[in-house]
């Protein structure tokens, strides 16, 4: 499974990738916002950290202006995935960008209606979002089943990208679901390193090697 971080906290991407815990960067509007800097600049810092698909996202409403801003974001560098929205418009620049042999990740994706839609307009990724459907008392992962069954039926290549992941829990479900890749917060991937017995028997290993009086250096 692919790990892409879901942030443009640069040194948050740095420490993980020195790790070889990331495959790819997704961000979006309110994730540059977060940042405080200036897209073109994030993104190319990010872009050379990370060798694997970075998404940056349109801001435009209408296909022609999806498909101009699109272009300019590639520009930054040759591993830019651009992110349009699943709305009409974002599956026409789509279609066109995809033409272009860029790749293209389409976001905001909250049904599998629309995550057919995406792969039939050639996406490279398709994002549906879990943890705003969980928010609402819909099932995010039944989402990821439904479309990693539609997508094996037919031999789609568009890659699932499981997104607004929330937890360790997410990502553990997707894998076994077989999403292709998740997107998650730097703290969500840390935190799959966590378990409360790890804790425990390291505190009792401490403590019984101190009674030893040894040293190992
Ligand atoms: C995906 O590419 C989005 O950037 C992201 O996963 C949205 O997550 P959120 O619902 O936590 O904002």
């Amino acid at each position: 499974m692919k790990f892409f971080i879901d942030s443009a906290d640069v040194d948050a991407i740095r420490e993980l990738n020195d790790l070889g815990m990331v495959d790819g960067v997704t961000t979006n509007p309110s994730i540059i916002m977060k940042s405080g800097r200036d897209i073109v600049e994030v993104t190319k810092e990010i872009c050379s950290i990370v060798s694997g698909p970075v998404s940056a996202e349109v801001v435009a409403s209408d296909a022609e202006g999806m498909i101009a801003e699109g272009r300019k974001l590639a520009e930054i560098a040759d591993n830019i995935a651009i992110k349009v929205p699943l709305t009409w418009a974002g599956l026409k620049a789509c279609k066109v960008l995809s033409g272009e042999g860029r790749m293209v990740n389409v976001t905001l994706c909250f049904s599998a209606n629309q995550a057919l839609l995406a792969a039939k307009a050639g996406a490279t990724f398709i994002s549906p979002f879990i943890g705003r459907l969980d928010d609402i008392n819909l099932d995010g992962l039944e989402l990821i089943e439904d479309i990693r069954t539609i997508y094996d039926n037919y031999g789609y290549e568009t890659q699932i990208l499981a997104a607004s992941i929330r937890n360790a829990n997410h990502v553990k479900d997707c894998a076994i679901i077989g999403a292709d890749v998740v997107t998650a917060p730097p703290a969500v991937i840390k935190a799959m390193a966590n378990h409360v017995l790890t804790d425990k028997g390291l505190d009792a290993f401490n403590a019984d090697w101190a009674k030893t009086g040894q040293k190992i250096l």
